[in-house]
This record gives C-alpha cells, structure tokens and sequence, in this order.
C-alpha cells in the first residue's frame, strides 16, 4: 500500500479503538482492489468530537466509522443525518461529500445482508430478540423492514423490552411486537413458534459468562445469531453442535463495514476478502 498525497483518507473515531478490526478488514479490500484508499483507527477523546468531524473536512477524509462512545453523541455535529440513522438516534458511518458531513447507520444494513446471504429469508418468521439496548433497536428496526412474522423482545431490564416493543409500533406499526418476562425466558410457552434466535448483549463476551438460553431451545431453530465478536459463545456452541446455521458478530461487523466502504467508494465491497482478513472463511 503506498500513501501518497492524494491518497484518500478514512478510518474510525472512537474511545478507545486500540482493539478495532476495521482496519484490518477495509484496509484488505482496499488492497485487494487496488483503490487508493486507507483506513486509520483514531482515538478521540470526549471533549474532542465536535472537532474531529470538523476535522473530516479540513483533512478532506472520504469519511469515517463512529464507534462506541460516540454513535449518538457525533449527530448534532453533522450537516445531514439519514432517516433511518435519525430514528435509531445512532450513527456509526460518516461520509464527506462535497464538503457536508452525512450520517448513517450500516449496523441494521449489514445485519440484514449476512443473514441473507446464507440463503436465510425473514419474511413472517418469529424471532426471539435477546437484548434492548442500542444493537438490539437496530437490528429489530431491520427485522421489521424485511416483513418478520413476530419479535419477542427479551431484556434482562423488562422495561427496556416494553420500550422497544413501542417503538417498533409507533414508528413503524408494528404489530407483532411482544415481551417475553426476563425471569421467564426459559419458559417453553415463549419457544413453540421460535424460527431465529438473536443476541445482542454483552452476554457470551468473558468466558465466565453463562448462556441465557438453554440449550434444548436451540436444535428446532432455523438460525442462530449472536453479536458477540471476541470469542465463540455458547448459544454459537450449542448451535454448532445441533447442525443449526449460525452468524456470528464478526460477520455483522465485516458487513456493516462492507455497507460503509460502498459509501466511501462507491465500489461493491470485496467481502469475501474482508472476511478473510479476520479469519472469517466459512
Ligand atoms: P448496545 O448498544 O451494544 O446494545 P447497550 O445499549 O449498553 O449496548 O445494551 C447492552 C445490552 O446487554 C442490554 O440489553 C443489557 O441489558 P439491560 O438493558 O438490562 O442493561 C444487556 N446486558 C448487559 N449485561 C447483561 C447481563 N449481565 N445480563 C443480561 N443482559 C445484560
């Protein structure tokens, strides 16, 4: 890779971003195709944000990821902020065109396509939603595009299950919305219909962590998500065992990436390859 003056410029801000894959995966497809491109992780402290969106357009990047801390609290510094991104309160891709800095959020985007690519459809299935944070309101606001049957939403906080719940329903009817009790989840009444399981907590990150489902719920399932990236977890485990197709948050990662460097590049993104550069080659 050789960086010139005219190379084009993209990255992530966050805090921290030490551990960040991006790099490793977009600065592959770069490669790959020969684009005179480079993604650069760059920390940035809380009191700096404002400035380093300013930044985007006195350095003239092609744009950047946002990650954790900063997916909310990045958006009144921006010229424009996609519709999707402004509902989901959250952005984590920023693209400088012609000088304005837009918003998106690929994470839904990207959830959908590496479910799709493995031959999955969504339409009317039910889905078992572990989580209500912010991934969990992404991911539910895509389900719901792709026409899903049912989200039966499950969060160890059970209001935040309820607040999800509504908000699928006054911002996009959604009619199939229901909370499943916390205490409850193991509960044979809530896995009858279950076609996909999805995880968005942190559960499954330390090893230490046991898994909120049991396993006998896992074998009947058509797929089993978690977005859980740092290791193999046991919901991912169980589904293995039972011959169930499984995504794991690696995947969700490389295909939220691959949405925003079609932005920053206007080219399809090399998945194949990105996934390769972290070690994804099923
Ligand atoms: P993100 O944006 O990644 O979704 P978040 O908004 O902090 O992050 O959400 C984290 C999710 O993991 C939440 O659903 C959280 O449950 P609470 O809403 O009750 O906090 C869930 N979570 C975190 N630690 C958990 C634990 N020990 N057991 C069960 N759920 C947990």
């Amino acid at each position: 890779m050789k960086i010139t003056g005219i190379t084009k410029i993209t990255g992530v801000f966050g805090y921290p971003v030490k551990h960040s894959l991006s790099p490793v995966f977009h600065n592959a497809a770069f490669r790959y195709l020969n684009l005179d491109y480079v993604y650069i992780p760059i920390e940035v402290a809380p009191e700096n944000i404002g400035n380093a969106v300013k930044g985007i357009k006195a350095m003239n990047f092609a744009g950047v990821n946002i990650t954790v801390p900063y997916k909310t609290t990045v958006m009144p510094y921006l010229d424009e902020i996609d519709a999707d991104a402004k509902m989901l309160c959250a952005v984590n891709t920023l693209v400088n065109k012609e000088g304005k800095i837009k918003g998106y959020n690929t994470d839904g985007h990207g959830f959908i396509r590496s479910i799709k690519e493995r031959g999955i459809t969504l339409k009317d299935k039910t889905i078992f939603l572990l989580g209500a944070g912010g991934a969990a309101c992404a991911v539910a606001d895509a389900l719901v595009k792709e026409n899903v049957g049912k989200i039966c939403i499950c969060n160890r906080t059970d209001q935040k299950a309820i607040t999800l719940k509504e908000h699928l329903l006054k911002t996009r009817n959604f009619q199939g919305g229901c909370v499943v009790p916390f205490a409850q989840k193991n509960n044979e009444e809530y896995w009858g219909n279950v076609d996909i399981l999805i995880n968005t907590t942190s559960i499954g990150m330390q090893e230490y962590d046991l898994p909120l489902v049991e396993e006998r719920f896992i074998k009947p399932l058509k797929l089993v998500y978690d977005i859980v990236y740092n290791r193999e977890t046991d919901i991912i485990k169980f589904a293995q065992k039972a011959g169930v197709p499984f995504i794991d948050g690696l995947s969700m990662l490389v295909y939220q990436g691959a949405v925003a460097f079609e932005f920053w590049t206007g080219i399809t993104a090399p998945v194949e390859e990105m996934k390769k550069a972290v070690g994804l080659d099923r």
